[in-house]
């Protein structure tokens, strides 16, 4: 047997697909070209269901799909999380390499799709002979998608509340914030009141590298302290969140024990002690 023959009789190949036909079609090529397991998956929940049990050396994944499409899944897939509700099994295995099945070539989605972390893309309609020779290549050249020592970058702030500062720049930052993390698989948690910000942003490296300093020259806030930039192997928090942090009881324990006053004040925080502030806000946020 080829050295070919035989990567590919020793490959499994996941198919994400919610168009019955489509999915059929490319588990046949991908039989007919030699590899050994084919897994057929009708949306991303299920693909995480299979991933969590079984090794895949690639998945083909469609981009629009109800209710996970294409994007949120890689990016998710990236990140090592399940979707909530799903227990791993094992480490989920972030590099597998993720060729995007899209009819839509627009420079901004293939943008978006490589940032959240495909690795290539394939064009519908499917044409056999081409899709044949472009799977047979990505599984031949074993192409895993880049995984650097640490996975995240971890990026903390705190900075005071520029004068002039109204409830409209706070949306702006806000509607920001919530629309651009989550695409750029950025987690982060903005905890602010009326003087103050304390920031936490975690994603791959160059994204958040390049929304820090986008972030350090915003006027809309002063004398900026960067508290932690380091390379972390997991994430505190998921998501996007903002977090007011006004005078409620229920927080001051928080305050007093971390502020050392009885409200929020993170420039009287040791730096030591932020990241275990933050872990009990996002605990707390959580639960209520
Ligand atoms: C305290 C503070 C926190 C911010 N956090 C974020 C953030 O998490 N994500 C974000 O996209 N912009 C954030 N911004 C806004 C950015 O500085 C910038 O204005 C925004 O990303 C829009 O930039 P663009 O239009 O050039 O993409 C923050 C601004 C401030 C003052």
């Amino acid at each position: 047997m080829s050295n070919h023959a035989s990567l590919l009789k020793s490959a499994s190949v996941l198919v994400v697909e919610d168009n019955e036909f489509t999915s059929r079609l490319i588990a046949t090529i991908l039989r007919r070209i030699g590899v050994g397991t084919v897994y057929e998956a009708s949306s991303a929940l299920s693909a995480f269901n299979i991933l969590n049990l079984s090794p895949v050396s690639l998945i083909v994944c469609d981009l629009e799909m109800e209710p996970m499409g294409g994007l949120t899944f890689v990016t998710l897939l990236r990140s090592g999380r399940l979707p909530e509700g799903m227990t791993a099994n094992g480490r989920l295995d972030t590099g597998i390499p993720v060729a995007i099945l899209t009819a839509h070539t627009a420079p901004d989605i293939v943008k978006r799709a490589r940032d959240a972390g495909a690795t290539a893309f394939l064009t519908k309609p499917i044409n056999p002979a081409l899709l044949q020779k472009r799977l047979t290549a990505l599984l031949c050249e074993g192409t895993r998608h880049p995984s650097p020592d640490n996975e995240f970058l971890r990026v903390v702030f705190r900075s005071e509340v520029a004068p002039g500062v109204t409830k409209e720049h706070i949306k702006s930052i806000m509607a920001a914030s919530q629309a651009k993390n989550p695409a750029r698989n950025i987690s982060s948690v903005l905890c602010f009141n009326t003087t103050h910000f304390l920031e936490i942003l975690e994603g791959p490296h160059r994204v958040v590298d390049a929304l820090y300093t986008k972030i350090l020259t915003d006027t809309r806030h002063r004398n900026v302290q960067t508290v932690i930039k380091e390379g972390v192997e997991s994430r505190l928090c998921d998501g996007w969140s903002m977090v007011f942090l006004g005078n409620e009881p229920s927080m001051i324990d928080l305050y007093r024990c971390y502020c050392g006053c009885d409200h929020f004040a993170p420039d009287g925080m040791e730096a030591s002690h932020i990241m275990e502030f933050l872990t009990k806000v996002v605990a707390r946020f959580r639960k209520s």
